[in-house]
């Protein structure tokens, strides 16, 4: 049972876990079927899922194809829940789920069809280490998963700020072209692509969203001042994230795992 004062130390990446809100990757489900349908994804392949948090990506994967998924994340808050939920939908037996840092997996190299890194990635400090370590654990031919959310238009200072510490990582600013340049080289090879931009949500629609959730029956079993303060907190963050995501866009990304002197396309075309 959490205190008044656990709730208070909680991070968003915490509290979700508390809440038991579905951390999505951007896009969603949608995405999720993009990146399994054009990464050939079949009940045979395995895949590693990076940052799982509360597990939606290895639980809509596992429903989806049956595939094996090994999902892991530092936070094991948020593992615990996702656990729960492979259990409630019936697909625990298809997904591990495991405590380790994405820069130094222990996995064997070339033990991957898929690599499935969401958003995670610009969470991560040394994220050259955490992409070389994505690399090495996937089979040659295998797909990474990547869908990097960046600006569209150029954010305050104090909004960057706030962000920064309502996810306890500083961030820095980035834009389409710093993601592509970052997971496009060496043996990955853009392989296809598709750009959103998040809707702007209304404020009271995000106050009912919070509102429902914080009437799950689970969260009446906390100390009245822990579950106050959890309530302040929690719509803090959200309302602090719809203003934050109404400025931000996201590329759905499959790179393909090829030898590096295969030379990149030159004639390119575009879906008109
Ligand atoms: C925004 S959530 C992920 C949401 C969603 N799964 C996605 O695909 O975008 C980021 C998650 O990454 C985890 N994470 C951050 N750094 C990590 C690292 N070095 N290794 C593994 N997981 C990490 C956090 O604990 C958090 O649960």
């Amino acid at each position: 049972m959490f205190t008044i004062d656990d709730i208070g130390k909680m991070d968003y990446n915490q509290l979700i876990g508390v809440v038991r809100e579905t951390n999505r990757p951007p896009g969603g489900v949608r995405s999720i079927a993009q990146i399994a349908q054009n990464g050939f994804l079949t009940k045979d392949s395995h895949v590693l899922e990076i940052g799982t948090s509360t597990g939606i990506t290895a639980v809509e994967l596992a429903k989806l194809v049956g595939c094996r998924i090994t999902a892991i994340d530092i936070n094991e808050e948020s593992l615990v829940e996702a656990r729960r939920r492979a259990e409630e939908a019936g697909v625990s037996h298809l997904i591990t789920f495991e405590r380790k840092d994405a820069t130094d997996t222990g996995y064997p190299s070339g033990q991957f069809d898929m690599v499935f890194c969401g958003n995670v990635t610009s969470l991560i400090p040394d994220r050259d280490k955490a992409l070389t370590e994505y690399t090495r654990v996937l089979k040659p031919g295998g797909f990474i998963g990547a869908i990097p959310m960046y600006y569209i238009d150029v954010p305050s200072d104090q909004l960057i700020a706030d962000v920064s510490a309502a996810i306890q990582v500083d961030i820095t600013p980035l834009y389409r072209d710093f993601w592509i340049d970052f997971f496009v080289g060496g043996e990955r090879h853009e392989y296809w692509l598709q750009d959103s931009r998040f809707d702007n949500i209304p404020t009271d629609e995000v106050d009912r969203f919070v509102d429902d959730i914080l009437r799950r029956p689970h969260l009446a079993e906390l100390p009245a001042d822990a579950r106050e303060l959890l309530e302040k907190r929690y719509r803090e963050y959200m309302q602090l994230f719809r203003v934050n995501l109404s400025q931000m866009g996201f590329t759905t990304l499959l790179l393909r795992k090829e030898p590096a002197d295969v030379e990149p396309e030159l004639f390119t075309a575009t879906v008109l």
